[in-house]
Order: C-alpha cells, then structure tokens, then sequence
C-alpha cells in the first residue's frame, strides 16, 4: 500500500471515529467534504423566476412547472445518509441545475447548523429547509417493532402539504437510505393517472394482510376501509406526491385519523407505514419496481444481507434495520454496500473521481 493511501485510510478512520463519538446534534461535528459542481445539460429548460407578485421570503423556490423538487427529511443521525442521496440524484440527472431541494428538519435541531453544513458540502444547492413540529406528531406515535420507525421525523412525510409553499405542486419524495443511479426526470415525469394522489412502486405479491393486526382484520368497521379497492403493498420512501391534491383532500387529517386510533387500538406493528397503505393503498398510480429497489437494510430485527430483486436498478434502497455507512463503519459491509461507498462524501476523494 503507498503511504499516501495508508495516510488517508488513517485520517478516514480518525474522521469517521470523531463522527461517531460525536454529540448527535451537533451538525458541526460532521467533516464532509464538498461535492463537485453540477450543469445542466444544453437541452435543459430553463427555469422561469417566479412573479413579483408571488414574492415572499419562499419565492426563490417557487419556479415554474420545469423545476424539480425533491423534499427528504434532514437530521444529523442520518446527514450522512442524505448527503449521499443528494450527491447521487445530481450525478445522474441530465439537469441538475434545476432540482430545488426541500429539506425537512426536526423543530429540535438547528437548522442554521443543517444549512451551513448543507451549504458546505453543496454550495450551488437551491434549497430551503423547514422546521417539523416534532411534538405534534409525537403525541400520535405509538411505539412499533423497531425504536427508529418512531422518530417523530419519521412522520413528516404526512406533513408536506403544510410545510412546503403552496407554489410547490409537484414533489419527489425520498429517504436518506438510497441512492440513485439513474435520472430522477424520469421518476418525476411519473403521470398520476386516474386523479392519484401520489404514485409509487407497488408489491403485489407481498402479503397484504400481515401489516395489519388481527384485530384490525376482525373488526369490519376497520377493515371495510380496504373494501372496493384492490389493496396492495408499497414503500413510502420512494414517492411522487402531487400536493395540490393531497391539500385539496386534506390526506394529512386522514392519515393523522388512523394514527388517532392506533393510539386506542393496536391496528398495525409498524410506524409511519400503516396509516398511508390505510389511505392509499390500492388506489395510487403506479411506478416500475426499478425505482425503489427497497429492504437493502435487510430485516427489521437482525439487519441479514439482502439481494436485489429481479430485474433494472434505477435506485437502491436501504430500508430495514442495517445501513450501508454504519456496515461499512463496522468494517462488516454486505456485498451491496459497495454500491452506496462512491456516494459517501465523508469517504476518499478518489471515490469521487473514479
Ligand atoms: C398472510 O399473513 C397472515 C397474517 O400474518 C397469515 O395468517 C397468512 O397465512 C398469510 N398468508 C399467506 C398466503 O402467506
């Protein structure tokens, strides 16, 4: 081995053990390194600036229809994870330049400290973020199988239509746990037929009935909910929400209504999952399988190796208990963890580059 490269081995390892002893909040603890910068291609649109007349403190991100928006919730236990998802949505997009990322952060954290850490590693980012009220939706959390479904940032996927400016129409919705390999246009261009509110991968062949409790499934007031409807599984971490709907059927009452009642009754195991199949499941536009690539975290429990389903990969996906940069911290990476390390801005600048 050179010595430069047994060199930056040390630092890395000195730099990921400060990050791991660390204090949680501090987002200045984190040492991530800048990523390049992005052009659109030539045949991108451009984006038109919004009306003066639409001018508030949000107007910035309030471009026309040809923006992309993506919104990702921003904590610093997972700023690592969401570092790497940025970084791979812009390296794969034909028009970076026009992504306007959302960023959501919990109301406990400094969001000065997530912008200027953001601001650092990506200094040509649009974004914005947004302060969650945690407690709002704390208060509705009833504890499930595994202690990080129930993060209260968890839940604010449910709240997007009220955080983000009513000029937003159209979002991207996504986890800190996945990159992307592919143009995130294309998932975005995704059309959500038959009126849907939001569009995602669906599983059919997953087993419907075990993300409910019994109790749910023997009581017919409940479990009519799904009568009429051809409910199937699907991921929330991966999503193409049209706001404007969400807001005009009010969905955030309507998850928060099951969320009211797991309270009283255990309906569901899981977290924030539950209540959006409750609301969406068999009535959501569909999206190729390609595009979540999802449960490369492996089990809820034990966090095992898993494979990739048959067929293309335009985004892998590490939901489930294991996460790629903790394995790899562990120096106990499954095999697919190779395809997330390129991504990390906290590895080796040849990662980069290669
Ligand atoms: C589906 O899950 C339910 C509840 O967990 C179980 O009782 C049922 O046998 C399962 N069905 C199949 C086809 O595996």
């Amino acid at each position: 081995m050179p010595p430069s490269v047994a060199l930056s081995a040390i630092l890395i390892t000195i730099i990921s053990i400060a990050v791991r002893n660390a204090p949680a909040a501090d987002a200045d603890a984190f040492q991530f390194r800048e990523a390049p910068k992005f052009y659109n291609s030539p045949n991108c649109p451009s984006l038109t600036p919004p009306a003066a007349a639409a001018a508030d403190t949000t107007s910035n991100i309030c471009y026309d229809s040809n923006a992309i928006h993506v919104a990702m919730t921003l904590d610093a236990a997972y700023l690592r994870g969401s570092m790497a998802a940025i970084l791979s949505v812009l390296q794969h997009s034909s028009c970076p330049e026009n992504i306007i990322f959302h960023f959501v952060s919990s109301s406990s954290a400094t969001t000065s400290d997530l912008r200027r850490t953001m601001s650092i590693s990506f200094p040509y980012l649009q974004f914005n973020v947004y302060s969650f009220d945690d407690s709002a939706a704390a208060g509705l959390i009833s504890t499930s199988i595994r202690a990080a479904l129930d993060c209260p940032l968890n839940y604010a996927r449910n709240y997007l239509a009220d955080l983000l400016p009513t000029c937003i129409r159209k979002i991207v919705y996504l986890d800190s746990d996945l990159v992307l390999v592919d143009n995130i246009a294309k998932l975005a261009a995704t059309p959500l037929i038959n009126d849907a509110v939001l569009a995602a991968p669906e599983y059919c062949n997953a087993n419907f009935t075990s993300y409910f409790t019994p109790t749910f499934w023997s009581n017919p007031s409940l479990s009519l909910t799904f009568a009429n409807r051809k409910p199937c599984y699907f991921n929330t971490g991966v999503m193409v929400i049209d706001i404007e709907r969400w807001r005009a059927g009010d969905y955030t009452t309507k998850i928060v209504e099951w969320m009211e009642l797991q309270k009283r009754m255990r309906i569901y195991e899981l977290g924030s999952l539950p209540p959006f199949l409750l609301v969406f499941a068999g009535n959501i536009a569909p999206v190729d399988h390609r595009w979540n690539q999802h449960g490369l975290g492996g089990d809820n429990f034990r966090g095992l190796c898993r494979d990739l389903h048959p067929g293309p990969v335009s985004l892998l996906h590490w939901s489930g208990k294991g996460k790629p940069w903790a394995r790899l911290d562990e120096n106990r990476p499954c095999p697919l963890d190779a395809l997330w390390a390129p991504y990390d801005l906290l590895g080796t600048r040849s990662n980069l580059e290669s």
